[in-house]
């Protein structure tokens, strides 16, 4: 992917931590998912006061994509912090590398991690998510 296409995903994702709701860890996170279609799908971070339904900024920006159909993706960029402050990359958790590896080529789609435009790491989903389980598995 091209720095500019990487830069408008990292510019998406950091306008989404204004909506991130965290009342409880003030932890914000904000995903920009951009489908092979061209499409970018956003997401927040939703925390809940049950705690365990809260739903990360990537899974909502996956979920959002694959309830309107779109299954198939190129990259995201991920950025988050305490209080929304980007002084450190902020990796995506294992469920959502799960979430992932259901909808992603482990060797072909793109993690940027971000702390601004010009500050960003590219993995891929196989570099972050060894040997990990997906469809395939199933085939
Ligand atoms: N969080 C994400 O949104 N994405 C991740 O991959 C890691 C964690 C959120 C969940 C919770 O609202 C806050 O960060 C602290 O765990």
């Amino acid at each position: 992917m091209d720095s500019e296409k990487r830069k408008m995903l990292i510019k998406m994702a950091i306008e989404q931590l204004d909506f991130s709701y965290t009342p409880y860890s003030n932890f914000k996170v904000g995903a920009a998912l951009l489908a092979k279609n061209g499409t970018i799908f956003t997401g927040c971070n939703i925390e809940n006061a049950a705690y365990t339904p809260t739903n990360c900024a990537e899974r909502t920006a996956f979920f959002k994509a694959v309830s309107e159909g779109v299954t198939e993706f190129e990259a995201i960029c991920i950025v988050g912090g305490q209080d929304g402050v980007l002084s450190e990359f902020a990796p995506p958790c294992g469920v959502c590398r799960q979430v992932m590896m259901e909808f992603c080529d482990p060797e072909g789609f793109e993690i940027l991690l971000a702390k601004s435009t010009e500050d960003y790491l590219v993995y891929t989903l196989a570099a972050l998510m060894p040997m990990g389980f997906g469809p395939g598995n199933l085939a």
